[in-house]
């Protein structure tokens, strides 16, 4: 059987970002535990502000369409997410309401429905990201993707060396059980 397939996107598109570290960290993690991950950073796939007329007009954007085609071939996701004002960035909730859009001929959410995901949030404070992961939760909810497993990076300076890996053993053994979690729950839905 094929090795199930995780879309893994930063929610940051900064060039120091550390949840881009820390979705690099998730790649490798998943490979160990026998998934193909691949990475999908939003600083690739600039995408305009959602707008109907716009859609209507000139169609999906071509960087939206390439993503839209990775998330139907997924089957997980993992997001690694900043928290902006307690909540998800604008960049991200943009890329999921252009990819959510349906074909004419396609089944409202097809890319999204019935598969699964993982939110890992690094954070320079003490939490983590634990609002950020709720609210991100809540939205995967929505376009019906089931959460099976979260993660939270506190004080995110200290996190990583200067190769960008993990640096407290602690987080690279929450990270490895995530990963195997986010693996195994999407090779199940795949037998299933
Ligand atoms: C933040 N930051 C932040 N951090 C946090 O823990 N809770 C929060 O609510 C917020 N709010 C917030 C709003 C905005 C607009 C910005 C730009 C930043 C800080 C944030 O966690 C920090 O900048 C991270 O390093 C951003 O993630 P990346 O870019 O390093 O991945």
């Amino acid at each position: 059987m094929r090795k199930p397939m995780i879309l893994v996107i930063p929610g940051s598109t900064r060039t120091g970002s550390m949840n881009r570290k820390l979705a690099y960290e998730t790649v490798a993690a998943l490979e160990a535990a026998g998934a193909e991950a691949v990475l999908a950073d939003l600083r690739d796939y600039p995408l305009p502000l959602y707008d109907g007329d716009q859609e209507a007009e000139q169609g999906r954007p071509a960087e939206a369409q390439k993503l839209k085609d990775l998330a139907r071939r997924a089957d997980g996701f993992v997001i690694a997410s900043p928290e902006y004002n307690g909540s998800y960035p604008a960049v991200l909730k943009n890329a999921i309401d252009w990819i959510s859009r349906p074909d004419p001929d396609e089944r409202h959410l097809a890319v999204f429905r019935d598969k699964v995901a993982g939110v890992v949030s690094a954070t320079p404070g003490p939490h983590g990201g634990a609002r950020v992961r709720k609210h991100l939760s809540d939205l995967l909810g929505m376009i019906s993707v089931q959460v099976v497993e979260q993660l939270g990076v506190p004080h995110s300076a200290e996190a990583f060396d200067g190769a960008g890996h993990l640096a407290r053993q602690h987080d690279v053994a929450g990270l490895r059980q995530f990963a195997s979690s986010v693996a195994q729950a999407a090779a199940a839905k795949m037998a299933a």
